[in-house]
């Protein structure tokens, strides 16, 4: 079953909206296999946003990405890469489409509300940099 990383950015924790965005993966029918909600350090953030590194606005990106709590998640279920970054809209939020997260709640890149893996190779870099394998769990699928 695929499985996907995304995070509530210091925005929508601030704004308390886990609970709206964790809802919407539900509602879709996909299951949340892992969760905590953490401060990010400087290393940890240069490291998942280490493909930025070159771009200019990098600096702000680490700065925003560790202001304050973020809640970190694994998702589970068919094609939850791709739906995910479709129910999330589009990077900037001047074009993601009323209906998506960041269509319904963002104004700004900078401050756009959720982060998701954009590939499978994303996917499986991003939620070892986040979770250890024990703090993943697996539920019994005959429920
Ligand atoms: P995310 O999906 O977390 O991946 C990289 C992030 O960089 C992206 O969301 C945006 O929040 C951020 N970003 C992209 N372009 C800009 C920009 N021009 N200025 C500031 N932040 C940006």
């Amino acid at each position: 079953m695929e499985r996907t990383f995304l995070m509530v950015k210091p925005d929508g924790v601030q704004r308390n909206l886990i609970g709206e965005i964790v809802s919407r993966f539900e509602d879709k029918g996909y299951q949340m296999v892992g969760g905590k909600l953490m401060n990010i350090s400087e290393e940890l953030a240069q490291q998942h946003y280490g493909e930025h590194k070159e771009r200019p606005f990098f600096g702000e990106l680490v700065d925003f990405i560790t202001s304050g709590p973020v809640f970190a998640m694994v998702w589970e279920g068919e094609n939850v890469i791709s739906t995910a970054r479709l129910m999330m809209g589009a990077t900037n939020p001047k074009e993601s489409a009323p209906g998506t997260i960041r269509g319904d709640f963002a104004v700004t890149v900078s401050k756009n509300i959720i982060h998701g893996s954009d590939s499978p190779e994303s996917a499986s870099r991003e939620i070892n940099l986040f979770f250890k394998e024990e703090e993943l769990v697996t539920y019994d699928k005959s429920v």
